[in-house]
């Protein structure tokens, strides 16, 4: 089936989806606690370029999957993503001031909010998955949440702080940092449609891992390369902060040759899907796109 849509109309039409799922999961003013609910909904919603969705509904697309199942699971990750944000930004982490154009969680309402809100964000996302998934789908993203996943991978940001890392060390951070959630929302949107053969779940999986790991890569290159303006989150910060980064590592015009690479390994991986899986392509290729 050739979807006729650009991949920016694909996107456009796609966001729009999971602003509108979100916003009904998201409580509202009528909630037992109406200051933790706007600290949630301001977290989430109406920002973000929502590349889990998009990998999620990207991925369901590959073995026919009916959208409307995808809608929880897109929502499930992007709701542990800006749960991630919130405490990334926190004073006790990255100590942020700006984010998707606005000032951070913990600036617009106060830290103990902040941190109830990223709690409850994350609660709330298992809510949404449970709802319809089954358990297999909840342990996946908790395992991708947590210390084998993101939370992990925080762990080691905050480890390598001030150190310099080799790029064995840098991947696995960044894998589990951000790969992790990213390799969730793959997996969870192809778990909607037909179940994939051994073979093609390998090579989904090497598409997922590529494009995580391509996806942080480019935000260390757009930490240097970008601006405020642009990013809507404070740039330079990785270097004043000693962040160990593909960037402080290799300098930036390496960091743009491994991405390169990671881009055409991922490229690579979706050789078995064909036209199924052009909106994953995309999705990658806006990527490296992006930082350029
Ligand atoms: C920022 O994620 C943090 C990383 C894991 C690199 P995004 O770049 O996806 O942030 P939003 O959701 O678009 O704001
Ligand atoms: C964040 O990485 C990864 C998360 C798990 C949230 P960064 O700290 O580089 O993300 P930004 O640059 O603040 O968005
Ligand atoms: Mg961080
Ligand atoms: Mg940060
Ligand atoms: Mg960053």
């Amino acid at each position: 089936m050739h979807d006729p849509l650009t991949f920016s109309d694909w996107a456009g039409e796609r966001r729009q989806r999971i602003e509108s799922v979100l916003g009904r999961v998201l409580p509202g003013d009528d909630s037992a606690a109406p200051r933790l609910a706007q600290a949630m909904r301001y977290a989430t919603l109406g920002g973000g370029k929502r590349v889990r969705p998009l990998l999620a509904y990207a991925a369901s697309e590959i073995n026919g999957a009916d959208i409307d199942r995808v809608d929880a699971c897109a929502a499930a990750v992007e709701l542990v993503h800006a749960y991630s944000l919130v405490h990334d930004d926190l004073p006790c982490m990255d100590d942020d001031a700006l984010r998707r154009g606005r000032p951070t969680c913990h600036i617009a309402f106060d830290v103990a909010t902040a941190l109830l809100a990223g709690d409850a964000l994350q609660s709330l996302a298992f809510t949404v998955l449970a709802g319809v998934e089954d358990g297999g789908a909840c342990a996946l993203l908790a395992d991708a949440a947590g210390h084998r996943g993101m939370a992990g991978g925080q762990q080691l940001d905050l480890d390598a702080t001030g150190q310099t890392l080799d790029v064995e060390a840098l991947t696995r951070m960044h894998s589990l940092k951000t790969g992790a959630l990213i390799r969730a929302a793959v997996q969870l949107g192809a778990r909607c449609g037909t179940a994939l053969a051994a073979a093609d779940a390998e090579a989904l999986d090497r598409y997922a891992n590529a494009a995580g790991l391509a996806f942080q890569v480019a935000d260390d290159i757009l930490d240097v390369a970008g601006s405020a303006a642009t990013l809507g989150k404070t740039a330079g910060k990785d270097a004043v902060q000693r962040k160990a980064t593909f960037v402080t590592l290799l300098g930036v015009t390496e960091a743009e040759r491994h991405l390169r690479v990671l881009h055409d390994r991922a490229v690579a991986a979706l050789a078995p899907f064909g036209s199924t899986g052009q909106r994953l392509r995309d999705i990658v290729d806006w990527i490296v796109l992006r930082s350029s």
